[in-house]
């Protein structure tokens, strides 16, 4: 086997948006010389100015010296070709999420880079396997997923694909980990983690918004205080934007064949059609900039039912993680905690809340609603009835 990438090599980064250029920023932190491509000059030197004004800020801050902002910058050659990535020992791509222009990129991207260059996707949704059929060498080839903001969220799935070699993930695994983030191991299925497992915090704060059980604020305030959540899941759908978190819902429901747990919501459909995308176009569930917040109905009883049927739902999309062998238990919990920021792991949730509780939970939404929907996943039954270990 081979050694681990070093702080020396040379990183390829494709595509300066959002995300490519967090990726740099991270790398370049790291002491790698990295050459960040795109298609688009204007996106060069938005990338550029953009990166410039958040490490003046830190500097600004003291978190930074002016010297190590210019290091960091150094290190980072925005250009608007590919020819530099004949040197790069690992190229992480994160352009558009459109599957025929990734394989295309990835197409001509193996016919630049050295032999013994890892090739990775930061795709959200498109599957390892529909994108390394575009490579003559998939061995070498894995999803190497970030969070938005890359430089501050600490979780990195890694997704091996169906023809991803032990070299590759444990190549790329160390890597990642050099740089201080928490890596998890996941399946190449919709949503890998995360997008899979975060699902019912939005829809089924939608689902009980639409019963008319309570209204935004009042849900918002249940899950931050009686739950511990940073952020209420309406006021979290608006900071996404609901165009974003919209299509993440549909997606996931379409490649799980349909499945009634993940149904996306006429409620956000309808906002997304009418251009109320959240913070973004200052209207969503909430106007922005937010003057006079409404109040919600500070009503224990209700916001502890809010709460414990959303957190219920949560937890059984973790056991259907561990169940399906996505990820481990211990995975799937951090893979939360530093993916999205939940107060705690949620099957550690779930043992401390005790698992007969919220089997029982489950079992009295599934009594009422006899939906699909509400299906209690077999291994937390296993867990309280059987005994057995998660
Ligand atoms: N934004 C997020 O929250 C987030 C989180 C995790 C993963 N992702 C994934 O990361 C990828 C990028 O997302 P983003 O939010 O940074 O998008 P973005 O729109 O901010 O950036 C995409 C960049 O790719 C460039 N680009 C488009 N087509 C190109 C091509 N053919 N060749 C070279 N450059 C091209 C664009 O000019 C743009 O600069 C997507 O696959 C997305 O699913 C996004």
């Amino acid at each position: 086997m081979s050694d681990p990438i070093d702080s020396s090599a040379t990183l390829g980064i494709v595509g300066a948006g959002t995300m490519g250029t967090g990726i740099a920023q991270i790398a370049a932190a790291n002491g790698h010389q990295v050459h960040l491509y795109d298609a688009y000059p204007e996106q060069l030197a938005t990338s550029e100015a953009g990166l410039r004004q958040i490490l003046a800020k830190q500097v600004e801050k003291g978190r930074m010296t002016q010297q190590q902002m210019d290091t960091l910058l150094g290190r980072i050659n925005w250009t608007d070709h590919t020819l530099s990535f004949s040197k790069c020992s690992l190229v992480i791509e994160a352009i558009v999420e459109n599957l025929d222009i990734k394989k295309d990129q990835f197409a001509r991207l193996e016919a630049i880079v050295p032999k013994d260059c890892i090739l990775a996707t930061n795709t959200s949704s498109l599957s390892i396997a529909s994108i390394s059929s575009a490579l003559k060498r998939p061995d070498r080839f894995l999803g190497i997923h970030f969070f938005n903001p890359a430089p501050l969220m600490k979780l990195v799935e890694i997704i091996p694909g169906i023809a991803t070699s032990a070299e590759t993930v444990q190549k790329a695994r160390t890597q990642i980990d050099a740089w201080g983030k928490v890596t998890v191991l996941a399946k190449d299925t919709p949503g890998f983690i995360v997008n899979r497992v975060a699902r019912p915090f939005y829809g089924e704060a939608l689902r009980i918004y639409e019963e008319g059980i309570a209204d935004a604020p009042t849900i918002d305030w249940a899950m931050k205080t009686i739950g511990g959540f940073r952020m209420g899941p309406f006021e979290l759908m608006d900071l996404i934007g609901h165009d974003v978190n919209y299509a993440v819902t549909e997606t996931v429901f379409r490649n799980f064949y349909y499945d009634p747990r993940f149904r996306p919501s006429f409620t956000q459909k309808r906002l997304v059609e009418a251009g109320w995308l959240g913070r973004k176009s200052g209207r969503g569930f909430y106007d922005y900039p937010t003057e006079n917040p409404p109040e919600p109905l500070t009503d224990e009883g209700l916001g502890r039912e809010i709460f414990e049927r959303i957190l219920a739902m949560l937890i059984n999309e973790a056991f259907d993680a561990v169940f399906m062998n996505i990820a481990s238990r211990k995975e799937v919990d951090l893979a939360m905690l530093f993916g999205v920021n939940y107060p705690k792991g949620l099957i550690d949730w779930a043992e401390e809340w005790g698992f007969a509780q919220v089997l029982a939970r489950l079992e009295h939404l599934n009594a009422l609603y006899g939906e699909d929907r509400y299906r209690v996943n077999p291994l937390l039954r296993r867990v309280v009835h059987n005994g057995d270990s998660v």
